[in-house]
């Protein structure tokens, strides 16, 4: 039996595992292979592909059935790992009615168990009470929330003035009580993570928010490598770019010297 949102969603309660919950994106079904053969207990397929796979210069631009190709390709590659998909930017937010659709879709036509959005405001709240009633399982995100990286010009930390630290906790309790299984903290303070992990029953996963959170996730593009450019936050565990880059120069190489196919 594979990682259950139940399993993630009792993590804090059942203290089962007892480290913390490691979490890491895809976007292919190579990659989500990868990352659940490593033991990752979470797949993410963050809307983060938009930069890392497809080429755009924010999350804005992907589209669900973007994402829902995506998704699909990464469910083949998954075996045991939790799979979430991320809504897209305008895919959720015009209505409760495309929001229940939107993420039904993710969860039918791809075969997610849950899915993640971002915010915590009331509107937001609301829509993940909805969508846990019709019974899919939702992921939240606070802090600093890619899809309104126009309104916090650029991709900053969040939660540094005591206001903004008031909020976003008040925004992460919001989403427990509506029924979120557990929620990504982003680009915040340590010390705000601490606070909101100690304040939640439900697990925090960090990315650049410190290491008192229960789970960590970073873009599985980063860890490897793969990317062009890293957040400052990001640990680069490999780097396959460079690699793959002196790999398929030797190949070229090989070919005009009539070296391969040899
Ligand atoms: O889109 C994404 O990959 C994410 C993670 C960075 C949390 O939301």
């Amino acid at each position: 039996m594979g990682v259950s949102v139940h399993h993630i969603s009792q993590w804090k309660q059942t203290g089962q595992p007892t480290s913390p919950i490691a979490v890491l994106t895809a976007w292919d079904t190579i990659s989500g292979q990868i990352v659940d053969q490593a033991g990752a207990d979470i797949v993410l397929v963050g809307d983060s592909l938009a930069m890392v796979a497809l080429g755009y210069e924010t999350t804005l631009p992907l589209t669900v059935e973007e994402m829902l190709l995506c998704a699909r390709a990464v469910r083949r590659g998954v075996k045991n790992a939790l799979m979430v998909v991320d809504l897209p930017f305008l895919s959720y937010q015009a209505s409760l009615e495309e929001a229940i659709r939107t993420a039904g879709r993710m969860l039918k036509e791809t075969g997610a168990q849950a899915v993640k959005l971002e915010g915590g405001h009331r509107a937001v709240a609301e829509t993940v009470q909805r969508l846990v009633e019709w019974g899919i399982p939702v992921m939240g995100h606070v802090g600093l929330t890619p899809q309104s990286v126009n309104q916090f010009g650029g991709f900053r930390k969040q939660g540094k003035s005591q206001a903004e630290a008031d909020r976003i906790l008040a925004e992460a309790k919001a989403l427990e009580q509506a029924g979120a299984f557990s929620i990504v903290l982003e680009h915040i303070p340590a010390e705000l993570a601490y606070t909101i992990t100690k304040a939640l029953g439900i697990p925090t996963i960090g990315i650049g928010a410190g290491g008192n959170c229960d789970g960590q996730v970073l873009v599985t593009a980063d860890v490897l490598g793969l990317s062009a450019w890293q957040p400052p936050f990001a640990k680069v565990y490999a780097n396959l770019r460079e690699q793959a880059i002196v790999a398929a120069q030797q190949f070229c190489g090989d070919v005009r010297s009539g070296q391969y196919p040899g």
